[in-house]
């Protein structure tokens, strides 16, 4: 099977892409809004960029050709915090995942404690282990389609004290992590064999 992209409507591309880059790690995504509201959704067009600078990217699409909060909320504070999806909190997730208005906080709709980042004005999962502070570096309009993408640069790194790191590395423990990624549709993957191989040396 062979297809031009060019040929196929949106959401074929969709389909083509999102079940075959896979499995795609999760942006749990919190901002505040000018009125001080907070915004949580999660983002699974989400990249590692580069480490120096420390960048990450989200790429947002937008609602009926009006942005999503997140996005506004991005571009006029600036800020965001990466919350890294983990096994423990697919549910609350996947309910802060609603196509709620920009007066619902989807945190009090999930349940979900929060407390306020220390180097950038965004609020962030309490109880995520894992969470990346986030200033806004470069917004990137994508033409030719809805999506924006977002790169943030990581101020500062949280990270639970229940999640070990390797012995004299800053690698946070995987198994211990235990992140969750997206397939496509509903569906979800969590980490399975992890096999270890040696590079070639030459
Ligand atoms: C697992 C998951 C991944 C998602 N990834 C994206 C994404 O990468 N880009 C996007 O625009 N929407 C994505 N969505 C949909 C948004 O989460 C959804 O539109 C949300 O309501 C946006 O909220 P906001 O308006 O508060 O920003 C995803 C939804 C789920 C459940």
């Amino acid at each position: 099977m062979i297809w031009d992209t060019a040929a196929l409507g949106g959401r074929e591309r969709y389909q083509l892409l999102t079940s075959l880059v896979v499995p795609r790690p999760i942006a749990w995504v919190s901002t505040r809004s000018p009125e001080r509201r907070r915004n949580l959704a999660p983002f699974s067009y989400f990249a590692a960029v580069a480490s120096t600078p420390f960048l990450v990217s989200v790429s947002i699409g937008s609602r009926g050709g009006v942005e999503k909060d997140t996005l506004r909320n991005i571009r006029q504070t600036g800020a965001f915090c990466v919350n890294l999806a983990t096994e423990p909190q697919l549910v609350p997730m996947n309910e802060s995942a609603g196509e709620y208005g920009p007066d619902v906080d989807e945190f009090e709709r999930a349940g979900l404690a929060s407390a306020n980042a220390e180097s950038v004005d965004a609020p962030y999962v309490a109880d995520c282990p894992a969470v990346l502070e986030c200033r806004l570096f470069k917004v990137v309009e994508l033409e030719g389609g809805p999506n924006t993408l977002v790169i943030g640069e990581v101020l500062r790194v949280r990270l639970a004290d229940d999640i070990p790191l390797i012995p004299g590395t800053l690698y946070a423990d995987t198994t211990a992590l235990r992140p969750v990624g997206r397939l496509w549709g509903d569906l979800y993957a969590t980490i399975g064999d992890m096999p270890a191989l040696k590079r070639p040396s030459v």
